[in-house]
């Protein structure tokens, strides 16, 4: 068992703490082909050979697209109070633009319709990376229609959900969408080029602008945010050449996502390091830069960098500290990075509402003999990193909620389905669901928070 919590760390949350679970609809759903979905471009790039560990796909996944009904039981049994999804693009609009799919609307009109019954509020994000592959054979976000068909399906979810929605989040880490799917070519599409990687990073805060206005005008009350995957950023020694490389790697990693939406138009720096011409037309930064109601954050591990003129963008390395403890994805752990990111938001860009949208841990989990996971590693990070949020709180960031990743193991993109990050284990030959010692312990720690909330009143 894990350690008593000491629940004074956590005083400082407000009152009225949103306390979620996330999860994405491609890591999750499975049901691939069911009632009109078509392929996205994670069906395609996790079928092609040597792009996911042991050849994994999303298939079949957690079956949630049929099992949700238990899912959100689930998410009673831990307490949770919000639920973070994303709706998939190709079931809802299966060829990217054009015909709408009802089923596929149904189907995300069913879930909020059980989750509200259930007392936990949605929110709902657009866009985690499967772009409908139709669009994809069109040129995908490198072209600006991308953007605009993006604008389109967020209309048309907002129509379906937007009387019973209230919080909206446009796009996941773009940053992974771009730069490791463009870039790296580690995630679907699995390009290695940077005129493309610039030109869908473009595309996406621009598509993040249009979908903005047309979620306000198709669903005037709603709470519009984006979500990012940021990170701390340290050069490995004070040399002139490493504070340099920390620089790019802070503009690759945090600026170039943060300072568009802000008005404050791609950070020059960065646009020198690329060397590839924005595709930018008049308007395009106003529309960039819509007013929104909150940020998401989400954070997993710090980056150290040193100075790597000859290696890949943006020129600096990664570096592996020996000694600091690392997660089974070999991320270091830092829960201070958390705090800090929290306070850069609410201090540099005047963040008026923050989320951490996600925030947790993949560890190699065992399931014991009596068929627990005392998964101590996972509830610690948790913990951690929650006692960071709530410094953070102490110190005047507006942090509305934290939403834990994941609910349950899923698909872990590349790495398939040997990385878990869940607070409930999936066993993926039954599918049979297992609260995990960490879901226990962050439902006392709902319990704790709900309880000293209504000692104060
Ligand atoms: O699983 C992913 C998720 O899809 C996006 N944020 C990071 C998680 C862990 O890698």
């Amino acid at each position: 068992m894990t350690a008593p919590f000491d629940p004074n760390a956590l005083a400082p949350l407000p009152e009225d703490f949103a306390w979620g679970v996330a999860t994405s609809a491609y890591q999750i759903e499975g049901a691939v082909t069911a009632d009109g979905r078509a392929p996205s471009i994670w069906d395609t790039f996790s079928h092609t050979p040597g792009r996911t560990d042991n050849g994994d796909h999303g298939d079949i996944a957690c079956d949630h697209y049929r099992r949700w009904p238990e899912d959100i039981a689930l998410m009673k049994r831990l307490g949770v109070s919000d639920y973070r999804f994303s709706v998939a693009w190709p079931r809802v609009v299966p060829g990217g633009d054009g015909q709408v799919n009802r089923a596929g609307l149904d189907h995300y009109a069913r879930l909020v319709d059980a989750l509200l019954e259930a007392g936990i509020t949605p929110n709902v994000t657009l866009y985690h990376w499967d772009l409908p592959q139709a669009l994809q054979d069109r040129g995908g976000w490198p072209e600006r229609e991308t953007a605009e068909h993006f604008a389109a399906y967020a209309e048309v979810v907002a129509g379906a959900l937007g009387d019973r929605v209230r919080h909206w989040a446009t796009l996941n880490e773009p940053l992974c969408s771009a730069w490791i799917g463009h870039l790296e070519g580690r995630m679907a599409p699995g390009l290695t080029d940077i005129t493309a990687a610039v030109r869908a990073s473009y595309h996406l805060l621009l598509g993040h602008g249009l979908a903005t206005s047309a979620l306000r005008a198709a669903a005037p009350g709603a709470r519009i945010g984006i979500v990012n995957n940021l990170s701390t950023v340290a050069p490995a020694t004070d040399s002139d050449a490493d504070r340099a490389a920390a620089r790019r790697a802070d503009g690759h990693t945090n600026r170039w996502w943060l300072d568009p939406v802000h008005g404050r138009g791609f950070p020059a720096d960065m646009i020198d390091v690329y060397g590839v011409d924005l595709p930018e037309r008049a308007g395009d930064p106003a529309t960039i830069a819509q007013p929104l109601d909150w940020l998401g954050l989400n954070y997993y591990f710090p980056a150290v960098v040193s100075d790597d003129p000859d290696g890949p963008y943006p020129f600096a390395r990664q570096i592996r500290r020996p000694g600091v403890p690392r997660t089974g994805m070999d991320w270091e752990v830092d829960a201070g990075g958390i705090e800090t990111l929290l306070m850069r938001l609410t201090d540099e860009y005047g963040a008026r509402r923050l989320y951490v949208t996600e925030n947790g841990s993949a560890y190699p989990d065992t399931v014991l003999a009596d068929g627990t996971i005392d998964d101590r590693e996972r509830a610690a990070y948790l913990r951690e990193h929650l006692a960071a949020c709530a410094r953070a709180v102490r110190r005047g960031a507006p942090l509305a909620g934290y939403y834990a990743w994941s609910l349950l193991d899923n698909f872990e993109w590349a790495y398939g389905y040997d990385k878990r990050f869940g607070l409930v284990h999936v066993d993926y030959a039954t599918q049979r669901r297992t609260i995990k010692a960490s879901g226990h312990d962050y439902a006392g720690i709902i319990r704790e928070h709900r309880a000293r909330v209504a000692r104060a009143a």
